[in-house]
């Protein structure tokens, strides 16, 4: 077991700085000069991804929130629909599906009952396709699909997911880079898009050298019953992955909400023992994430940001910044993925929690 986690205290953490390695794995072959190459999809991407109209994704857990955050990319980049559903919901309502459709199942082991069963009651309903973005060549779900894009981040052992999350986020970059390119995406932009991707590991390590910062920050959570995780765009389901591995390894009740709702209700919960943890990137929204930031420090809320080191943010005794390294803001909810896992793993630890396998979860549900 020792040998296996080499070197590090637990499979997490190893897993956490596995990221770099695993995302360079993902795109290894996988883009042409400025293009991605579209054979990486199997030999039928070629006549199917000119049909492609629309986007259904489904999938459970962190698979999910790489879903939410793929959806905002396919809108923004590709211009195509995208609609995005947790599998033990998709499987059991009726659909109108629209044509053109490509069904995109997302799951690290590609086992998950509910994924399963959702990708089997799809094959009836007259998608145009089914695509499994999954970690496990022999898995059911990537036997039973039409199109096959595997994440190559190894093998996870940590049963609360990192490496399979990021290395999806990049399965899925690829893929809104791959079909884009039939719609509204030009050459430039897709160039520009492929040298971001290029950029990732790089920038990954360098999200990796936090983790002293971070881990300082954890001692402000450790104490805390409660936590409130804000975002906004396509920072909100990096946000909602922030909170999932808090309260999966830590045991801490941690919701995440888009930075904009928050006077619609959890507002009425923040006081000095709620500490709020903002994702603050340098995007269009920044301003009104800080405006929204406000509103938590009037009312006494401990505030961790974790921000662009290009955004000024004023450090003061009950707002702690964490400077996360600027980088291309299409790779960005990647990179601030890192940070919050580090989180997580460091409060984990101070409680003294089982990190790698935490109490009442599996790594992969294979029953309903
Ligand atoms: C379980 C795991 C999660 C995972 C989810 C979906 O709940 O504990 O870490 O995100 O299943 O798993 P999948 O293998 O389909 O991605």
């Amino acid at each position: 077991d020792a040998a296996e986690r080499g070197g590090y205290r637990h499979f997490m953490l190893k897993e956490i700085h596995q990221q770099p390695a695993v995302v360079a794995e993902t795109l290894e072959g996988r883009l042409a000069d400025h293009e991605v190459l579209e054979a990486s999809f199997g030999p039928r991407a070629a006549t199917l991804f000119p049909q492609v109209q629309r986007v259904q994704i489904i999938a459970c857990g962190t698979s999910y929130h790489a879903g939410l955050v793929a959806r905002y990319w396919f809108e923004e980049h590709a211009g195509l629909p995208c609609d995005v559903e947790v599998a033990s919901e998709y499987r059991y309502r009726r659909h109108v599906v629209a044509p053109g459709t490509l069904f995109v199942a997302i799951s690290q082991s590609g086992e998950t009952a509910d994924t399963l069963a959702a990708l089997r009651e799809a094959r009836t309903l007259g998608y145009l396709a089914t695509m499994a973005i999954c970690n496990v060549p022999e898995s059911s779900l990537v036997r039973e699909s039409d199109l096959v894009l595997m994440t190559r981040a190894g093998p996870e052992i940590g049963v609360a997911s990192t490496k399979a999350f990021t290395t999806q986020l990049v399965a899925l970059l690829l893929l809104v880079i791959a079909l884009g390119r039939h719609q509204q995406l030009n050459a430039d932009d897709a160039a520009d898009m492929v040298n971001a991707l290029r950029s990732l590991p790089s920038a990954l390590e360098q999200a990796l050298e936090l983790d002293g910062p971070v881990a300082r920050l954890a001692e402000l959570l450790v104490e805390r019953q409660h936590a409130l995780f804000l975002g906004r765009g396509l920072h909100y389901p990096v946000a909602l992955e922030g909170a999932l591995k808090l309260k999966e390894i830590s045991y801490i009740h941690a919701e995440a909400y888009p930075a904009g709702e928050l006077k619609h209700g959890p507002l009425a919960l923040v006081d000095a023992e709620m500490p709020v943890v903002a994702i603050a990137p340098r995007d269009d929204l920044v301003e009104k994430l800080k405006s929204n930031l406000q509103e938590v420090r009037a009312r006494g809320g401990t505030l961790m940001v974790f921000a662009d080191s290009d955004v000024r943010y004023a450090e003061d005794d009950d707002t702690r910044v964490l400077a996360v390294p600027h980088c291309h803001p299409l790779i960005a909810p990647v990179v601030f993925t890192v940070p919050l896992q580090l989180l997580a793993y460091h409060v984990a630890v101070l409680r003294g929690t089982d990190v790698d396998q935490p109490r009442n979860l599996a790594k992969s549900v294979t029953v309903e």
